[in-house]
Order: structure tokens, then sequence, then C-alpha cells
């Protein structure tokens, strides 16, 4: 019976033809101001629509507080970042606030599956579907593989699905250090973005886009340290990390805005979609459980990309109409992303 749900489910997904991602290099040694200026121009189109449907959901009264973080970004988004917002502005004529905005839409309201598997040869798989609810067409055409480098230092690398517009990472991964996954947390929150621009205001909180990128511009920054900079720095909204240093440790942080609450280390596989892991799924959404049941009849010999991907990240719901791209990392063994864009209709 189980068996034979499990093979039609295969065979409907065979509906989604997985797309390859473009690719561009950024060149962190370039001045902030010009550092997007290859890329940016490329995704202009599908900017302006994504602008357009952000602005038609939020009111003009919150453009005008994004408006004030854009200008007075000294006080709120710390350098170079605050120039790479304004480079991607100025690139496509956008205001600042947009970018701001499209920074947070982008954080916020991304709906994901993430999962981690130890394999045979000791290393740890991250694998990610990333959902997103709203236009989800237009996200397809946003997304890009993004290689961050610095010619003056050809040892370090990193590697980011990206949202074109965005300055940080919600799926980045550096070989030999770290992978990293954000997961949205509080799916039912309806005044997100009043909460989020606040934060920024008034309590000077960085936004993701800042800490994913101050994690992962530094040379230096181990997984520890940055396990612990993602469990104590604060927020301006709560999320789920899910993380791992591809070798010996991963964990899933489920984070209020001010603390880390009830963290969970991996043995030899974790799945975390957008509810708590103590709390059961809700009956209406069981991409969790779906993944962890297809894991549990997975041996260590089958924890593969191919696996991961064709089947774990494949099966429906965790594979649905709403995701956008599916990535697996494994930042012990490479840095390369392996990411396809997915299509089910
Ligand atoms: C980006 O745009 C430039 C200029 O139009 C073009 O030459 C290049 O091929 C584009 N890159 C990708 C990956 O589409
Ligand atoms: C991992 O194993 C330890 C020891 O058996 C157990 O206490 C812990 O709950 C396990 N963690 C998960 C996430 O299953
Ligand atoms: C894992 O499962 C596969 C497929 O059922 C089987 O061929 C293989 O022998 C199993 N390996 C181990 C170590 O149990």
């Amino acid at each position: 019976m189980f068996i034979t749900i499990f093979l039609l489910l295969i065979a409907f997904v065979r509906s989604d033809i997985p797309r390859d991602i473009p690719s561009f290099s950024i060149d962190l040694d370039l001045d902030p101001i010009d550092r997007w200026s290859n890329v940016i121009p490329n995704f202009s189109q599908p900017m302006h629509e994504f602008n357009d449907e952000i602005r038609a959901q939020i009111p003009q009264v919150y453009i005008d507080v994004a408006e004030i973080i854009a200008t007075q970004l000294d006080n709120y988004i710390p350098q170079p970042y605050h120039d790479e917002l304004h480079s991607i502005a100025r690139a496509i004529s956008m205001l600042p606030a947009d970018i701001v905005l499209i920074n947070l839409v982008y954080e916020l309201r991304t709906y994901c599956t993430s999962l981690l598997v130890r394999t045979l040869d000791g290393t740890i798989l991250h694998g990610r579907n990333l959902d997103y609810d709203l236009n989800t067409d237009l996200l397809r055409r946003l997304t890009f593989h993004g290689r961050f480098f610095r010619m003056s230092n050809p040892t370090f690398e990193y590697e980011s699905i990206h949202f074109a517009g965005s300055i940080g990472l919600l799926t980045g991964s550096r070989k030999g250090y770290f992978s990293l996954t954000i997961n949205e947390r509080d799916k039912n929150n309806k005044h997100w973005w009043i909460n989020a621009l606040m934060a920024i205001l008034h309590l000077h909180t960085m936004p993701l886009f800042i800490i994913t990128r101050t994690i992962f511009d530094n040379p230096f920054m181990s997984y520890k340290e940055m396990k612990y900079k993602l469990e104590h720095q604060h927020l301006i909204a709560p999320v789920y990390f899910i993380l791992t240093d591809g070798q010996s440790s991963g964990a899933i942080i489920t984070r209020n805005r001010l603390n880390s609450i009830n963290p969970i280390e991996l043995n030899s596989t974790l799945v975390q979609t957008n509810y708590d892991h103590w709390l059961d799924d809700p009956i209406n959404d069981l991409r969790r459980t779906t993944a962890e049941n297809i894991l549990r009849t997975f041996n260590i010999t089958q924890m593969t990309i191919d696996n991961i991907f064709n089947i774990a990240l494949s099966v429906i719901p965790v594979l649905n109409r709403n995701t956008v791209y599916t990535a697996i990392m494994n930042p012990a063994k490479n840095q390369e992303i392996f990411a396809k864009i997915r299509t089910l209709k």
C-alpha cells in the first residue's frame, strides 16, 4: 500500500521539469557601489514587477518608514551593505526604500523545507526547498546562483542561491566552514512588515540580510562562532536557522527576536519546515512529516545527493506548486551548490 502510493507520487513528480539556474560572480574586492552592477541589470524586468506587487500590498506609510531607514542608512545599515543597497537601487532606477522592502520580503516570507543528513563518508548533506506563496513564477525568474569571491584572496569564496536585489543569504555555503539555510517562523503574523520596520527603526536591530552577509564575508568566522551569533544576535523577526559544519555537527536553531529556544543537534537526520520542532505538523501542511518518513526508509548508503534531490525533496507536498528551487550543499566536500529551479504545475 505505502509502496504503491509512494510510486504514484514519484510518477506524479515527473510533471516537474527541473531547470538550470543562471550563474553570476560577485567580486567582493570591488567597491560596494559597483559590486552588483554586472548582475542586477539582468533582472530589471522581474524586479520592477516584484516591486509593483509589494507596493500594492504595503500601505504608503510603511513605504515612507522604509524610506527613512534607507535615507539614514548610516544609522541603520552599516557599510559596505549600505552602499550595496544604493548600488542595486541605482542600477535599475528604483528607490533605496524599495530595495529595503524587497530584502525584507525575501527574508521574512519564505516557507521552506530544510534538511540535514549524515552520509556514508561521514559528511553531512544540507538540502532545502524554498517555497514562496505569492508570485512564485516571478521568484523563479529572480533566482540566480551567486558566486562570491575576492580577487585578492584566492582561497576565499562562498556561494548562495540568491534572489536578485537581495543583499543577504537564505541558502549559503562556504567549503570547509559551514552551510546555512533560513526558514520563516511565525507564518500567520499579518503585521510582519510593521514589526520588522519598527525593530530596525526603534530598536536598531540588524536585519537578517546584514547578519548573514557579515557571517559569510568574514574569512575568519568559524562554525562555532556563526552558531553563537545566530543563537544570540537580536533579530527583527522570529526565524529558524538550519546549519552544519558539514563534517561533525549540524543544528536547528529556533529563534524569537531576542533568544534561541530549545535548539536541537543532528544525530542522523533532521528536517525543519515552518513549525516548531516540538509541535506536530498542522494537518493541512505535512511537509516535515512526509520528508521524515521518506528519510526513515533510507539506509546510510542511500543518503546521496541524487536520492535527496529525486526523492526526499521531490515528494509531494515537500515539493509543491510554490517551490521555487531545490538546493543541496555538502560544505565539507564541495564549494558548488547543486541547485535547480522547480516548476511543479
Ligand atoms: C546578463 O546581461 C548581459 C548584458 O545584457 C549579457 O551579456 C549576459 O549574458 C547576461 N547574463 C546572464 C547569465 O543571463
Ligand atoms: C540525538 O541523540 C540523543 C542521544 O541519544 C538524544 O538525546 C537526542 O534527542 C537526539 N536528537 C534528536 C534531534 O533526535
Ligand atoms: C541499503 O538499501 C539498498 C536498497 O534497498 C540495498 O541494496 C543495500 O544493500 C542497503 N545497504 C545497507 C548497508 O543496508
